[in-house]
């Protein structure tokens, strides 16, 4: 018999995910890097709430075409910009309040180096928020598997704080999807 798949992720359950790891981020400045078509950049969005802003790159200037025509549900949320770019590549972004980096860490070779540009474009003290597989092996769609042990040693050489794993769920690809998150170091 065939697995039955998870129903794919909404607005909603990126919310439900998202909260844990921004309890407080009312009027600040975020980025959604690997943004895609955006399912977790209108839940960041909603709390970071109208007085903020969130920016979503990504590479793919399709996708952000999608993410840019869809609408926001769920009352008051902050103005979406959009910016075409590379996380491997120099972004150059307003400083930062908070990151989120939901299933792109794993597309790319050099996380560390990757990570340390993050860091770089954060204030001291703000947030990165990473989802990615747990246990996961490396393979076409997930090339570069960054498993919660493997984030720890990552961002600890980045210059982030102990990251912390807040939330985790079964992905529709089998396994599991978790949440962590870790602070840019004074
Ligand atoms: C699996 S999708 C995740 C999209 C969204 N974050 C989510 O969780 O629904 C991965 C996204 O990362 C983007 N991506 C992959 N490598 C990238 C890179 N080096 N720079 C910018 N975006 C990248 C892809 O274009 C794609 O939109």
């Amino acid at each position: 018999m065939r697995p039955v798949r998870r129903p794919r992720m909404n607005q909603g359950d990126a919310l439900a995910l998202l909260r844990a790891a921004v309890p407080a981020a009312d009027g600040e400045v975020w980025a959604d890097l690997g943004a895609g078509t955006g399912v977790f950049t209108r839940a960041l969005a909603t709390l970071v709430g109208p007085p903020g802003r969130v920016i979503a790159v990504d590479r793919d200037a399709t996708a952000l075409e999608v993410l840019s025509a869809r609408t926001v549900d769920g009352g008051p949320a902050a103005p979406i910009i959009t910016v075409a770019g590379d996380v491997t590549e120099p972004l150059s972004l307003p400083p930062l309040d908070g990151v989120v980096m939901a299933n792109v860490l794993h597309f790319v070779a050099d996380a560390e180096g990757v990570l340390a540009r993050v860091a770089a474009m954060l204030r001291p003290g703000g947030r990165l928020v990473l989802m990615e597989y747990e246990g996961r092996r490396p393979g076409p769609w997930v090339p570069y598997p960054v498993d919660a042990a493997r984030f720890v040693e990552l961002a600890r050489d980045a210059g982030f704080t102990l990251p912390r794993v807040v939330a985790a769920q079964p992905s529709r690809f089998g396994g599991e999807i978790y949440v962590a998150v870790a602070e840019r170091s004074p």
